[in-house]
């Protein structure tokens, strides 16, 4: 099916409008492929006809912007985020606590289908080991596409998702077999609390945090946007709290109140 520029740059407007995601016209490809079998379904036949329905529709633009996410990911992408957690973050919280203080909050804030934040507290359960149960641990698990976070929720996953970054012991350890899929352990998935959120929409109350994963959703963003974001994560982070971001993103440029920490070969961001 065809794809006119105009119609192209209405469905970037409606994507940008309700995501903050950024598509050019060398994203006419990405367009055609991911959103041809949503007008199937609502039986349109051509890309207008989805736009002016759209302009009436909340759910289907939230369908549009759901089809239109990256949900790429994988248990431990990148492996030294995980390594920095628990060799110098959760140390470092130890340290810096208040006395009696044993809550640490955490947030995978575009976790996508769930790998980031159950990889996240696979971490936490082999720090802390026995004495998990005496802190109080919560990561908020948050992103825009529906299908993402209700399957982030659930907890799982195919034979060759968990392929994709986790070794056999783990898999045997915080798994069990539900055929046809492997399914996380309660006390993996009890840490944590799933829901939809747009990162984008400024009137949303965050919370504070002392440990912040936001990795590889900035790049689908402006710069304008990237700026507006970090600077909300870094008002919700707190004194100790440091910001972990992907593995190919810099905040060089971007916020001039955070400082950047490199610690074996990985970096993160914390209060000046
Ligand atoms: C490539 S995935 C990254 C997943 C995970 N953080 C990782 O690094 O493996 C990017 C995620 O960002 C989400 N996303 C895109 N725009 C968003 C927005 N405005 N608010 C929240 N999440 C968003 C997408 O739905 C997608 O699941």
């Amino acid at each position: 099916m065809k794809i006119t520029i105009k119609a192209l740059m209405e469905l970037a407007v409606i994507v940008h409008n309700h995501s903050g995601i950024v598509l050019t016209k060398d994203k006419a490809y990405l367009i055609k492929d991911r959103l041809q079998p949503l007008m199937e379904e609502y039986g349109l036949s051509s890309f207008e006809d989805l736009i002016s329905r759209a302009k009436g529709s909340s759910q289907l633009i939230n369908h549009i912007v759901d089809r239109m996410t990256t949900n790429e990911t994988s248990f431990f992408r990148d492996k030294r985020p995980f390594v920095l957690l628990k060799e110098k973050l959760l140390p470092d919280w130890q340290a810096t606590r208040k006395k009696n203080c044993n809550q640490l909050n955490i947030w995978s804030c575009a976790c996508s289908t769930g790998q980031e934040v159950y990889s996240i507290a696979i971490t936490l359960m082999e720090y802390f080991k026995t004495s998990l149960s005496s802190h109080h641990v919560k990561i908020k698990a948050t992103d825009i596409s529906d299908s993402a976070i209700v399957k982030a929720s659930r907890g799982l996953y195919s034979n060759y998702e968990v392929s994709r970054g986790l070794d056999a012991a783990q898999l045997k350890k915080y798994f069990t077999w539900e055929d046809p899929h492997w399914k996380i352990k309660d006390e993996l998935r009890s840490m944590a609390y799933f829901e939809k959120m747009n990162l984008l929409r400024p009137e949303i109350e965050y919370g504070k945090f002392d440990i912040i994963f936001c990795r590889n959703v900035a790049i689908y963003f402006s710069r304008t946007d990237r700026q507006r974001l970090f600077q909300s994560l870094f008002a919700c982070l707190n004194d100790n709290g440091a910001l972990i971001i992907g593995a190919t993103e810099t905040l060089f440029d971007i916020n001039e109140q955070l400082k950047r920490v490199d610690c074996g070969g990985m970096a993160y961001y914390c209060h000046k």
